[in-house]
This record gives structure tokens, C-alpha cells and sequence, in this order.
């Protein structure tokens, strides 16, 4: 197949690694991609928010899939366009992902397909934004409405900083006052025709910046799959993907359907695991990023027929996917200042030596190839993704990759997957 991937970060880099290595053997396209995804596809220069321009080259190039991997291309209706023209596409159109790009929406549709979440307060002024943290009790959870790369939502114990994070938001829409989910968090995907709905297997993000998550919130600091814990809490990482398709994204994709907007593509579930049950605190519209970079490796199946199946309504025809036991672990590389302003343009070197510790290879975010070699570009700059046969394996092959590269005032976790090193 001729497949188009959209987007230049970890998590393209991911899928066009699995896309990479299946038998069939694809020409594979991306934009506008990195230094890395260079190496795997042929890179075009094309705007990927702008739906004409896609569709125009996937037309133009006989592009049989198009993939698209973050959310601004989607809220921007790239998928629309893509699909009016008869390609298949992997990717909601705009009224569906809408479900990422405004949390007011995605409550809506929870509410109405009963799909369990915590308590939330739509507030417009600040005297709202008061009564609904009183109300709702601390610790505050107080967001953004619309996009924000991760950054818009705070948590906090501190009631004027809550009350602040709101106020910095306010001029541009209403803020959410949600009521504060304890428990530990997991990502589960679904891949999605606007029907069917097939999961993959779940994994753990880390939002933190830094250690024993503290620091600000980020877009994922690290990640690892599969979650061995929940044969403890549900007997099993069947049961527990079965519970949620059937609570959770079963009754979404159904709702959907029923609006008039069905969504064809990438169901994010994020969940926590309360006392009180599995809730959701959020759904995305598109793989999460770092955490495909942990999930596509362990996929057993090519990932393009799974992808060209939603895209073309045929999920119901395929098995379930599946995966290897292996265990997967991906540290995040970022420039220093990131989150809030990150430093970029900086020598990055030592990638060679990662990727030849065993079991590791490496996805680049936000990489660029200069005169004198590769510089950082952006705040996450690289993913490094280890597998191993336990998680003691895999975090200790990614610590000593992640030891071998070179960045001035480089920020990396050091504690990703360790609770679950035994
Ligand atoms: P979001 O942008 O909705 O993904 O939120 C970013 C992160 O903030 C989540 O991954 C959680 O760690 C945390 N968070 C968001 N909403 C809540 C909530 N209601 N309760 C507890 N933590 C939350
Ligand atoms: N890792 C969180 C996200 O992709 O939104």
C-alpha cells in the first residue's frame, strides 16, 4: 500500500515503525515528519492542517491510506475532506473529534451514553469558577476547555491556584470545575470503523514532568504496556478491556453513530481506577503519544489492515488484535524549559549508541538534521522504547540507552515502569 502519515512527532515515528516492519513491504509518505520518520518515509512538503492540500497530494499520489496522528488536523477536518474524495482515511472527522477538542462535548456525550466519568461544573466567571471548587471540594481539578497539548488542566490542593490556572483561561471561553478521580491512570485505545470497535492493549502514561510526579503536567514523560497489575484489580487484562469496551466505548461509539457523527478512528480512553470503579477523565480523538510507542511494538497483527479496516467500515471482519507478552518501556527525552518554554536548537547526539543496546530503537519527536548533525527542535524531543522479556529487562536496557545520548539541559524521568519492576 501507498499509506500518508500526518504528523511529525514519537508516535508518528511509532506507527511508521510498524508499518515498516510488516512483510508486505508499503511505500510509506509523512508530513511534515522529523529527522527520524526521514529515514523510514519519504517526507512531503504539504501544510498537514490544511484539508485541500492533503487531499489534493493523496489524490494526486495514489495515496491508498491516510493516517492521521494528532488532533489539530482533525479538529481542522482534514479527515472530511479526505473521505469525501473516496480514500480511506484513519481519523474522526470534525464533529467527532470534537470528543478531543472540547471537554464540554465529551461530557455531553458521556452523560447521554452513560458512560461513567466524575462530576463536572461548566463555569464563565470567576465568581463560578469559585462556587464550583467549594462545591466540588479540594484537591481542584480546573480546565481548559478546548485544546491544549496536556497544559490547560491543573490539579491542585491550593484553592487561589486553581482559581488562577482558571482566570489565565477565562478571556478565551468557559472553564470545566471537575470533581478530583483517585486512583492509578491507564490509556486504552480503540481502534474504531464508526461501528465496531476492536481495543488494543492498555498501557500507563506519566504525565509529571519529573519524578515521583511532581512538576508541572506534560504531554507524557514516559510510558509501559502491557499493565501486570490489573490481573490483580480485574483478574486479567482481558477482563478489564472487556469491562471498559462494553461501559465505555461501545456506548460513545454508538452514541456518535446515532448524532449523525460517526467516529472512524482513534478512540483514547483516559481512565482511573477509583474505589468506585473505572471512570474516565478524558477521551482523545488519536494515539496517544508516548504511549503507541510502548503498544505497536507488542501488536501482533500488521497494523495496516487494522488501520485500513476502520478506515473502510470492515472492522467487523477482522479478529481481535493481539499481542506479545513482552515488555515494553519508553522514557521521554526533552529539551530543558519544557514544558512551559522550551529550549531548542541544541546538538543532540549519542543515537547510534542508544539504539545498538538490545532491545532498544529509538523514536524521534522533535528532531532536525543540521550542519553539524542532529539538533532538538521542540520540547519532547525523542522517545527511547525498550522491550524486554520482564519490565527489569526493559527499563534497564532503556536507562542505559537513554545514559548514552547527549543533550545540554536534557529532562528525562528516571522513574518510569519502576513500581512494576518486581
Ligand atoms: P487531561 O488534559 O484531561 O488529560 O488531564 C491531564 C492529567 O490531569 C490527567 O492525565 C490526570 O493525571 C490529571 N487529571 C485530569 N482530570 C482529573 C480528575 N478529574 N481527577 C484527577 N486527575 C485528573
Ligand atoms: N500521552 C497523553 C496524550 O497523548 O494525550
Amino acid at each position: 500500500m501507498r499509506i500518508l502519515v500526518l504528523g511529525s512527532g514519537a508516535r508518528e515515528h511509532a506507527i511508521l515503525l510498524s508499518l515498516q516492519s510488516e512483510e508486505a513491504g508499503h511505500e510509506l509518505f509523512a508530513a511534515p515528519g522529523n529527522a527520524g520518520i526521514a529515514e523510514v518515509a519519504t517526507l512531503v512538503d504539504l501544510d498537514a492542517n490544511d484539508p485541500g492540500a492533503v487531499t489534493e497530494y493523496a489524490n494526486a499520489a495514489d495515496i491508498d491510506l491516510v493516517v492521521i496522528g494528532p488532533e489539530a488536523p482533525l479538529v481542522a477536518g482534514v479527515a472530511d475532506a479526505v473521505r469525501e474524495h473516496g480514500i480511506p482515511v484513519f481519523g474522526p472527522g470534525r464533529a467527532a473529534a470534537q470528543l478531543e477538542g472540547s471537554k464540554t462535548f465529551a461530557k455531553r456525550i458521556m452523560d447521554a451514553a452513560g458512560v461513567p466519568t466524575g462530576r463536572a461544573v461548566r463555569a464563565r466567571t470567576r465568581a463560578e469558577v469559585a462556587a464550583a471548587l467549594d462545591d466540588l471540594g479540594a484537591p481542584h481539578v480546573v480546565k481548559a476547555d478546548g485544546l491544549a497539548a496536556g497544559k490547560g488542566v491543573i490539579v491542585t490542593a491550593d484553592r487561589e491556584a486553581a482559581l488562577a490556572h482558571a482566570e489565565t483561561y477565562l478571556p478565551s471561553g468557559p472553564v470545566l470545575v471537575e470533581e478530583f478521580l483517585s486512583g492509578p491512570e491507564i490509556s486504552l485505545f480503540f481502534l474504531s470503523d464508526g461501528d465496531t470497535v476492536r481495543a488494543l492493549s492498555p498501557a500507563q502514561d506519566f504525565k509529571r514532568l519529573r519524578d515521583g510526579d511532581e512538576g508541572p503536567n506534560t504531554g507524557g514523560m514516559g510510558a509501559y504496556s502491557p499493565l501486570p497489575w490489573l490481573a490483580e484489580r480485574f483478574g486479567g487484562e482481558a477482563e478489564f478491556v472487556a469491562q471498559v469496551t462494553r461501559d465505555v466505548a461501545e456506548p460513545v461509539i454508538r452514541r456518535l453513530d446515532a448524532e449523525g457523527t460517526p467516529f472512524i478512528g482513534l478512540l483514547y480512553a483516559g481512565l482511573i481506577v477509583t474505589d468506585a470503579g473505572v471512570k474516565v477523565i478524558e477521551f482523545n480523538a488519536r494515539f496517544g503519544d508516548p504511549e503507541t510507542q510502548v503498544v505497536l511494538p507488542r501488536l501482533v497483527e500488521p497494523l495496516s489492515q487494522l488501520l485500513l479496516a476502520a478506515a473502510s467500515g470492515t472492522l467487523e471482519d477482522t479478529a481481535a488484535p493481539t499481542f506479545s507478552d513482552t515488555a515494553a518501556v519508553t522514557v521521554v527525552l526533552a529539551s530543558e524549559g519544557y514544558p512551559e518554554k522550551p529550549i531548542t536548537g541544541r546538538p543532540l547526539s549519542g543515537l547510534d549508541a542508544a539504539a545498538s543496546v538490545d532491545g532498544v530503537h529509538v523514536a524521534h519527536a522533535a528532531t532536525a538534521t543540521g550542519a553539524d548533525g542532529l539538533v532538538a527542535t521542540g520540547g519532547r524531543v525523542l522517545s527511547v522504547v525498550a522491550l524486554g522479556a520482564d519490565f527489569a529487562e526493559a527499563r534497564d536496557r532503556a536507562y542505559r540507552a537513554v545514559d548514552a545520548i547527549a543533550l545540554e539541559g536534557g529532562q528525562f524521568r528516571t522513574d518510569i515502569a519502576a513500581r512494576v519492576v518486581d
